[in-house]
């Protein structure tokens, strides 16, 4: 089982712009949250949104592209008396200026906020037109934060254009022992722009688990303290500086707690990193 990190201190990373401190694991909701209408379903999202908060969780990911995961993220938060005390982050993912604005009005109806914590642009779509509109969002106190994202190694090279040039708040790109592409430049780009790195994909959709299903950990793992793969995989993440946050993707209220459970104890150096991508890669 994995190690409860109820009454523990999580892990915090602070946001370079502002110097906010937030929790480095947070929680995706594509797929997993978009569970409108199907009872069962959504019992399990708000139980894992619960054992989330309760265990210190702030951080929600979502995005329009995710079906119905912004009403059912802001039903659940209002249910669960959470209001305010999340840090919410959806995205714009549309093309235009007018598609945007009444896209990201539906989004923050949905989230039940009158000021979101982060507003993102996702997949880049549209990219230069929505941080236009985000740029005067955010002075007039609407976000609080704004960014932009992508999901493979294909779209780094944009990211890092784009944060070279303007004031980019996030930046939201995958990274992972099985993904780790983004540590060539775009990492290190962002550290130096003091821009903050969210991880989105930290399991590669899932496949991790895949590959190392049957197999042990390895006992030096216990060093880390890891008590599962999943904590192997995000204790890897949370060891390179650059990163602020993680947000795995679950429905299931002992997989977050699995996963808060990586934002407590130690983290790996640089050689323990290495020997944990040789033998992630050898099984
Ligand atoms: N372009 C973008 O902006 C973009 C793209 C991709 C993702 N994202 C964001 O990033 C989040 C994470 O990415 P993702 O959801 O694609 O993939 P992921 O987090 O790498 O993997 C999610 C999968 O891992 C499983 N899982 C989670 N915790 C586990 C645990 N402790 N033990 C075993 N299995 C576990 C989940 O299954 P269970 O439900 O069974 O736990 C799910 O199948 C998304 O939800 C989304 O918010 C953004």
């Amino acid at each position: 089982m994995p190690a409860p990190s109820q009454g523990v201190d999580l892990i915090e990373r602070r946001i370079p712009k502002s110097g906010e401190a937030i929790p480095a694991v947070g929680l995706g909701t594509w797929q997993v949250f978009d569970v409108a209408g199907n009872t069962a379903e959504l019992a399990q999202a708000r139980e894992t949104l619960r054992v989330f908060a309760e265990r210190g969780g702030r951080v929600v990911d979502s995005s329009p592209m995710y079906g119905s995961s912004e009403a059912v993220t802001g039903q659940l938060a209002a249910e669960l008396g959470l209001k305010g005390k999340l840090f919410l982050a959806t995205k714009v993912w549309t093309s235009g200026r007018q598609a945007g604005i009444q896209q990201m009005e539906d989004s923050m109806r949905k989230l039940g906020v009158e000021r979101l914590d982060l507003m993102q642009v996702h997949n880049l779509v549209d990219a230069a037109t929505h941080l236009a509109t985000l740029a005067e969002w955010k002075a007039a106190g609407r976000f609080r934060y704004l960014g932009i994202t992508h999901y493979n190694a294909g779209g780094h090279d944009d990211l890092e254009r784009i944060i070279a040039r303007q004031d980019i708040d996030v930046v939201q790109v995958n990274y992972s022992i099985a993904e780790p592409e983004a540590a060539r430049r775009l990492l290190r780009a962002a550290a130096e722009r003091r821009t903050a790195v969210i991880v989105n994909r930290p399991f590669a959709e899932g496949a991790m688990f895949r590959r190392v299903k049957g197999q042990a950990l390895p006992e030096w793992a216990a060093e880390l303290g890891c008590a599962s793969w999943a904590q192997y995989f995000l204790k890897w993440i949370l060891a390179e500086p650059a990163v602020t946050c993680v947000i795995p993707g679950t429905r299931n209220p002992s997989h977050v707690a699995d996963n808060l459970g990586a934002a407590t104890g130690p983290l790996p150096d640089e050689a323990m990193r290495r020997k944990m991508s040789a033998y992630y890669t050898s099984l």
